[in-house]
């Protein structure tokens, strides 16, 4: 038994995700943390809200809310939608936690003795009429760049630039749209990221077993000219993580926050204290997750995100962790999602392009999406969602291959020999190659989960279901049963357990229809299949079964149309 820690980008806190947010994060880190539980291993599996920075603060603002009540709101919807698609955090934090403000400075005190912290005079603007400085997103203008005129004083939406407030021209405040600006000296603490270069390029090329995606942006960022630098990480803000160097004060920083990306990734580790507090337990608890003198030199720690959230987390929260001097644990393993386009375009949240958590939710349960989004997951590309593509894998994958083999097993077994699995001669030869064949299907499959390779496991698992169809129509129990009864009998002897097996399979893409199955063969044995001639012999002559409900139903074309139609645009 392992022990394996794995974390999920934290969405931010602002507005519910898209299905292109989930799948670049929360749901393969779901998936991947069933799976390894499955396995019979110790799983710790954390995500959180990310919530303090200006996109927080604008969008209380918009809400007419305080921003402090706005995003305990806004946790509960989003944790409520993650318990609808059956993300199985072991618990789902807040970054603006006291854990996570504890351990945040904690960290930049540790950062500030390690003579990693440089004070930076710089100048930012200030807006007059609104008696504050406005940064990153609280201020817009015209990017100098490609000429877009709604840039934002952190990034240009349409070139992507990353910009400093003073670039913008022309620039007017996002709060109250004044232009009486000033540039203003302000303070701030800068991590020295340049200081630990080097250790970091070791510690990266030390990951040789990291995918593509992954360690050719963390090497860019590490090589390019203007990669690696020094980082801002306070902020002139009201609503977020106040400076202190560890619990002392931190002279000339009054009233002033770290940086949303500062913290955000802490999270990981105060959200695992939040677990061990929600569930009663001690420091101790945690810690042997996180600190290498505690306990977790045999954690193996992964971390699921989009692509541009990785130079963040193989440089910077590294840095942070590195520069600390303290044996935290540093992800050994960095899994990342290149994006998913929505019908020819972009899922846009600001526009309400594309499916949200909620709509999805609202017109099919989870496992429909759970299994398209798992099965078509931007690995080694951008993928699309398509209502033609997401019908059709749901109709002929769920309904036709899955779903119908349940449903053609149970309702033949129960008509012409009751509800209990047959007694039946011994297997066959038939069986005796299903068996093998399943055996290897099942090895690769466990080694595509292991790896991580998503939609290659997907693909495995639709042909483990494909072979189950294909043994029923060749071993045609419906006609054996009238020459030969006890081969027929033996036939659905084996295809009952097999639907058992195909639940335990299955449970970590379909959670909800592989419950239903083993609810259905009247089991709750949900032993990993590591001896497949075992498992296919677990359920004995005489155990009761039911037939379930029709585990999935088709998608017609009336209904493609209508939310083809729905989602494309204007929320
Ligand atoms: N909120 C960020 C996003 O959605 C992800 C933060 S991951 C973190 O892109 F852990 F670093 F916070
Ligand atoms: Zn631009």
């Amino acid at each position: 038994m392992a022990r394996i820690l794995i974390t999920s980008a934290i969405p931010y806190i602002n507005g519910i995700k898209h299905l292109g947010n989930l799948v670049g994060s929360q749901l393969p880190a779901d998936l991947f943390a069933r799976y390894m539980r499955a396995r019979g291993n110790e799983v710790m599996f954390i995500c959180a809200t990310d919530e303090h920075g200006t996109p927080a603060e604008l969008a209380a603002a918009k809400a007419g809310k305080p921003v402090a009540d706005y995003c305990a709101e806004m946790h509960e919807v989003q944790a409520d939608l993650a318990r609808g698609f059956r993300l199985s955090f072991d618990h789902f934090g807040r970054s603006s936690s006291q854990r996570n403000h504890k351990l945040t400075q904690h960290f930049a005190g540790q950062l500030a003795d390690h003579g990693l912290i440089r004070e930076v005079s710089e100048k930012m603007i200030f807006s007059i009429d609104d008696n504050r400085f406005l940064p990153d997103r609280y201020i817009e203008g015209t990017c100098p760049n490609c000429g877009y005129d709604s840039a934002r004083g952190d990034q240009c939406d349409n070139c992507t630039k990353q910009l400093d407030p003073t670039d913008l021209i022309n620039p007017h405040s996002t709060i109250s749209g004044s232009t009486n600006l000033e540039v203003r000296e302000t303070k701030h603490l800068y991590l020295m990221q340049r200081a630990l270069r080097d250790k970091l390029e070791a510690w990266i090329d030390s990951k040789t077993d990291w995918p593509v995606l992954t360690t050719s942006i963390a090497k860019k960022w590490l090589n390019d000219g203007d990669g690696l630098q020094d980082r801002g990480i306070t902020r002139d803000l009201h609503w977020g993580i106040p400076v202190m160097k560890g619990d002392q004060p931190w002279p000339g920083m009054e009233g002033k926050v770290f940086y949303v990306w500062f913290d955000a990734p802490i999270e990981y580790i105060a959200g695992t204290a939040e677990w061990a507090d929600a569930n009663g337990k001690a420091d101790a608890d945690w810690e042997r997750w996180w600190r290498t003198d505690k306990g977790a030199d045999d954690v193996t720690y992964y971390q699921f995100m989009g692509k541009d959230n990785v130079p963040f987390h193989t440089l910077s929260f590294p840095a942070t962790i590195l520069g600390s001097g303290e044996p935290w644990k540093l992800v050994d393993y960095l899994k990342s999602f290149n994006y998913l386009n929505y019908d020819g375009g972009q899922f846009s949240t600001s526009r309400g392009r594309g499916v949200f958590m909620d709509q999805a939710l609202s017109i099919l349960p989870s496992d429909y999406w759970r299994w398209w989004l798992l099965s078509h997951a931007p690995e080694s590309a951008d993928s699309e969602f398509t209502w033609e593509n997401f019908q059709a894998s749901v109709n002929k994958d769920l309904a036709d291959v899955l779903g119908n083999f349940v449903s053609r097993v149970t309702k033949f077994a129960k008509s012409k020999l009751g509800e209990a699995v047959p007694e039946g001669g011994d297997f066959g030869p038939e069986e005796t190659a299903l068996i093998a064949d399943l055996g290897a299907r099942i090895r690769d499959y466990e080694a595509h989960m292991n790896a991580i390779e998503v939609r290659k496991a997907a693909a495995e698992l639709r042909a483990i279901w494909v072979i189950g169809n294909e043994y029923l129509q060749a071993a045609a129990p419906w006609s054996a049963i009238k020459t030969d009864p006890a081969r027929a009998e033996a036939m659905i002897r084996l295809s009952l357990n097999l639907i058992r097996v195909y639940a335990i399979l299955s449970q970590p893409f379909i959670p909800d229809a592989a419950q239903a199955m083993m609810d259905a063969m009247g089991s709750d044995d949900w032993t990993w299949p590591a001896d497949i001639g075992a498992a296919l012999r677990a359920l004995p002559a005489g155990h009761a079964f039911t037939v379930p409900e029709n585990l999935f139903r088709k998608i017609t074309d009336e209904e493609r149309a209508d939310w083809q139609q729905r989602f494309a645009g204007t929320r």
